[in-house]
């Protein structure tokens, strides 16, 4: 008989969790569902192998604190701007992570996008039910656990998401409870990735063009998680530990806390910092500056208090083509007879058909490693 590890050092056979799994798909209500039904333990399927767990002694003792940049000025003078390029660089080096504040985004606008995705998420079930799709074509879905069918484990986690660019959904084909929100939200992460791919072309040494000439942020996507508080927090995770798949992450979180990044084998918190902005790099920006900035593995621990609220926005073409479908590898410019490809070249399409159906598990440039 197949089975897999239950993460109580038991086994639970894989037939049965495959049709524990697809009854839970099938109620198209997600860990919202199970926890309006009062469950107070959580489903075999949510348990994480133990070794993958948080370790209560690990958290909140580390003397790491994840770089904030102040982007307010930007626009006052080229010495100014140098500064910046400067700490952004040495994130991106160092961290693969950092909070920006001042990024130009109102406050309003963050708290509203917040409150958007929550009105969707506590809308009547029966009105969300009818948006619960796992087909990758279609502009907006929601569901729980992208990869419920090929992950290990069940994440305590339900989510929206959308493709913002290149071509955004017509306005009738988004939820009304949240149509508005995303719309302008979307507009402003959009214009504020353009300054981050600038600053980040400058702190590759490139033109600040450069990234942006290359289509990276050609495509958006963007999601909106859902963590209802969890009876048993310890026996699971909100997001197990993954890389993001793009080429820039953009998150907002809100004041509960959770996302963990893992530094020098260390996992260190990102704390709710009221207005910033989470920046993180993802696995395409690895791979096109051959290993220089990091696609760093985060997390999202589970908590008996919620629901947490976060908003990502991923800068990358979705399964539908972009508008000049093409293949990334190694930037030139970057490469060297010290510095050879670490890369072949993939396009955004292979590389998310790996993503998608390994599902979150911690590694995903492997496959695109050339042998030396
Ligand atoms: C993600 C992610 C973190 C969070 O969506 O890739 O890491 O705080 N989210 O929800
Ligand atoms: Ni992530």
């Amino acid at each position: 008989m197949v089975v897999t590890s239950n993460g109580e050092g038991g086994v639970q056979p894989k037939t049965d969790r495959r049709s524990e799994l697809k009854a839970f798909d099938d109620s198209r209500t997600g860990v919202k569902g199970l926890v309006d039904a009062g469950i107070t333990k959580i489903p075999r399927i949510f348990l994480h192998d133990k070794a993958l767990l948080p370790h209560k002694s690990a958290s909140g003792e580390s003397r790491f604190v994840v770089p904030i940049i102040d982007f307010e000025p930007i626009n006052s003078g080229q010495e100014r701007r140098r500064e910046i390029v400067k700490k952004v660089r040495d994130a991106c080096e160092n961290w693969g992570f950092f909070q920006v504040i001042n990024h130009g985004v109102p406050t309003s606008v963050l708290g509203e996008m917040i409150e958007g995705d929550r009105r969707f998420h506590e809308q009547d079930a029966e009105v969300k039910k009818q948006f619960y799709s796992r087909d990758v074509t279609r502009k907006f879905i929601y569901n729980s656990n992208f990869d419920l069918f090929q992950a290990p484990a069940t994440n305590w986690r339900d989510t929206i998401s959308c493709v913002m660019a290149p071509q955004p959904p017509h306005p009738e084909e988004l939820p009304a409870v949240c149509r508005d929100i995303l719309k302008e939200y979307s507009d402003y992460i959009w214009k504020f990735g353009f300054t981050l791919l600038e600053l980040l072309s400058e702190a590759l040494g490139l033109n600040s063009n450069h990234l942006k000439d290359m289509d990276c942020g050609e495509g958006m996507f963007v999601v909106g998680h859902y963590y209802p508080a969890c009876p048993e927090p310890d026996l699971t995770l909100g997001t197990s530990n993954h890389t993001d798949s793009g080429f820039v992450t953009v998150l907002l979180q809100d004041q509960m806390g959770g996302l963990q990044i893992l530094h020098q084998d260390q996992w260190v918190d990102v704390p709710p910092l009221p207005g910033a902005l989470v920046i993180n790099i993802g696995d395409l920006l690895q791979l096109i500056t051959n290993d220089k900035f990091k696609s760093v593995n985060h997390r999202v621990v589970a908590k008996n208090a919620g629901p947490r609220m976060s908003v990502g926005s991923f800068f990358r073409t979705h399964f539908q083509e972009g508008v000049t479908p093409r293949v990334y590898g190694p930037i030139r410019e970057l490469l060297s007879e010290d510095n050879p490809p670490i890369y072949r070249e993939t396009s955004i399409k292979e590389y998310l058909s790996h993503y998608y159906n390994k599902g979150l598990d911690g590694t995903s440039l492997s496959p695109f490693k050339l042998c030396h």
